[in-house]
């Protein structure tokens, strides 16, 4: 396989909620903890999210400081780091990410990881300027809209990423299980609910995609955690075929 395997690695409430006010609560905190201890034994050689979860998470909507001088800069992936060791790849189609440096560090106990934005043709020469001057990778992979499939193969070909971990928020895992790239999902399974109808889920699908592709698992191991939450390990069944149940 000439991409990297591919984890989704996901906390979710009862209801398959991945943000809401149960955040708060604490049993979600002890699965939060839980959740980053599975992150770290899977010894991944990175881990991806979406623009929103980076905005929300580490760039917290900061805007990119860009130059007002004009600049011309080739549309082709760039490689400010190909040993890096370990990798975060910010999927961030148009470049509204504003990063303050090239790493994510101190986060959890996760080791320092290199950024690499993906990138469409959408973006500006100013943002490629900026993300060179800070010395941040990134790759091309789509036109308007990322490319899932493309990207991952780029991944393993320029940074030798054999192990991905795919962790949110819904709207880009659903985009990664529209293109059929799941491999495994881990589901951390918080004992809590909180019925509002207005949080992200999962799987989410972006208008753009024109059909959902449901994607079967199967089950590979269950386990508790703590008193009543549980790590549910499932692997995707790729011989599963809509509507022949
Ligand atoms: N419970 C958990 O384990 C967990 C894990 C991760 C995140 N989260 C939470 O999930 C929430 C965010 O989830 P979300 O689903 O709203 O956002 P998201 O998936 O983090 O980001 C969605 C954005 O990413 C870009 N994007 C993703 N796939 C794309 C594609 N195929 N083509 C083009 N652009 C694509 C778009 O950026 P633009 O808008 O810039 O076009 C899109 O709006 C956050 O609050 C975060 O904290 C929870």
């Amino acid at each position: 396989m000439d991409r990297p395997h591919i984890i989704c690695h996901m906390m979710t409430a009862l209801d398959g909620k991945i943000i809401g006010d149960y955040m708060e609560t604490r049993v979600a905190d002890i699965m939060n903890s839980e959740y980053d201890r599975i992150h770290d034994e899977f010894l991944a050689d990175a881990w991806m999210c979406g623009r929103v979860t980076m905005d929300d998470n580490f760039t917290f909507y900061e805007k990119p400081v860009l130059s007002e001088e004009a600049v011309s800069i080739p549309h082709t992936d760039y490689v400010a780091n190909p040993k890096a060791g370990s990798y975060v790849i910010a999927v961030d189609p148009s470049g509204k990410l504003g990063w303050k440096e090239n790493n994510i560090h101190g986060y959890a106990k996760r080791p320092p990881a290199h950024i690499i934005e993906a990138l469409t043709e959408n973006v500006s020469d100013a943002y490629l300027a900026y993300l060179r001057k800070l010395g941040i990778s990134y790759v091309f992979a789509g036109r308007e809209h990322i490319d899932c499939t493309a990207l991952v193969y780029k991944l393993k070909e320029l940074f030798n990423i054999n192990r991905l971990l795919l962790e949110g928020g819904g709207y880009l895992n659903g985009s990664f299980m529209n293109e059929g790239l799941i491999d495994d999902l881990s589901l951390v399974l918080a004992p809590v609910a909180d019925g509002d109808s207005n949080t992200v889920t999962l799987f989410e699908k972006a208008d753009y995609l024109k059909k959902s592709v449901p994607m079967e698992f199967k089950l590979k191991s269950v386990e508790r955690l703590g008193e009543n939450g549980l790590w549910i390990q499932y692997k995707t069944n790729k011989n599963s075929e809509v509507g022949t149940a």
